[in-house]
């Protein structure tokens, strides 16, 4: 936890360093350029809020402050890029090697070491498993915390489209301090280690959740309105 930690930190440094060296660099004038650097104040907001997430991250998952150094490495990985493009698998291993996440658990080796089709295809989300989270929400107006459950109903393996597992979820949120709970769908995909919830509630709010492939009882994600534009961060633990 706390490589990411010390790198939102530098990088808050950073930015400070930074703000100040300019304001020397240019006198009062320069006072005037410190409103453009309002992206800044958002970053470092942003890069709170990460070491928030972080902190309740690592309670829900009861792993205190012990993060094993295989997540970080994953977290590390995530900052850097695994050299592969987006909707790519990295295989891992000596020779790196990229596939496309469609090639992912289809029963037929694509990497040279065959990480396509092993671990990666254990699915993390089972049925009947209760997944908590909580989420920080910072648009879709909407700001502060709420809870979610996830509870998993039934999962399914559709033969044709074997780089996906679909399945029926019970979702139960937090609105206006009241809990509602909703049925709909959704599906893991295996080479993104990726969830996703159907939208749903009257404001049409969708999950999207990533595993690290490490710590498999634990996702890190958004709530994503219809258009696609993030409304909160969140983190689920299983229960
Ligand atoms: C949601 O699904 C669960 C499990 O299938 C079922 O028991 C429950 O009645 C459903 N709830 C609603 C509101 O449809």
């Amino acid at each position: 936890m706390w490589l990411g930690d010390t790198i939102d930190q530098m990088r808050c440094l950073l930015v400070i360093l930074g703000l100040v060296a300019l304001a020397r660099a240019q006198g009062p004038a320069g006072w005037a350029s410190l409103i453009s650097a309002r992206a800044d104040a958002n970053e470092l907001r942003l890069a709170g809020l990460r070491t928030r997430i972080d902190a309740i991250a690592d309670k829900l998952s009861g792993v205190g402050s012990g993060v094993s150094t295989d997540s970080l490495a994953a977290r590390v990985r995530r900052l850097t890029g695994n050299g592969c493009r987006d909707k790519e698998f990295q295989c891992g291993g000596d020779a790196p090697q990229c596939v496309s996440n469609l090639a992912v658990c289809d029963n037929t080796p694509d990497c040279r070491n065959g990480a396509d089709e092993g671990a990666v295809c254990n699915v993390p989300i089972t049925q009947g498993s209760s997944w908590v989270g909580v989420a920080y929400w910072s648009s879709c107006n909407s700001v502060g915390t709420s809870n979610v459950r996830v509870i998993i109903n039934r999962v399914s393996r559709s033969s044709f489209f074997s780089a996906f597992t679909q399945m029926d979820v019970t979702v139960i949120h937090e609105q206006n301090g009241q809990y509602v709970m909703e049925n709909t769908t959704g599906w893991y995909g295996y080479g993104a280690r990726r969830v996703f919830v159907q939208p749903t509630g009257g404001r049409h709010i969708g999950l999207s959740c990533d595993f690290d492939g490490v710590n498999m009882r634990r996702c890190e994600g958004r709530l994503v309105s219809d258009s696609g534009a993030t409304c909160a961060d969140i983190v689920m633990a299983r229960r």
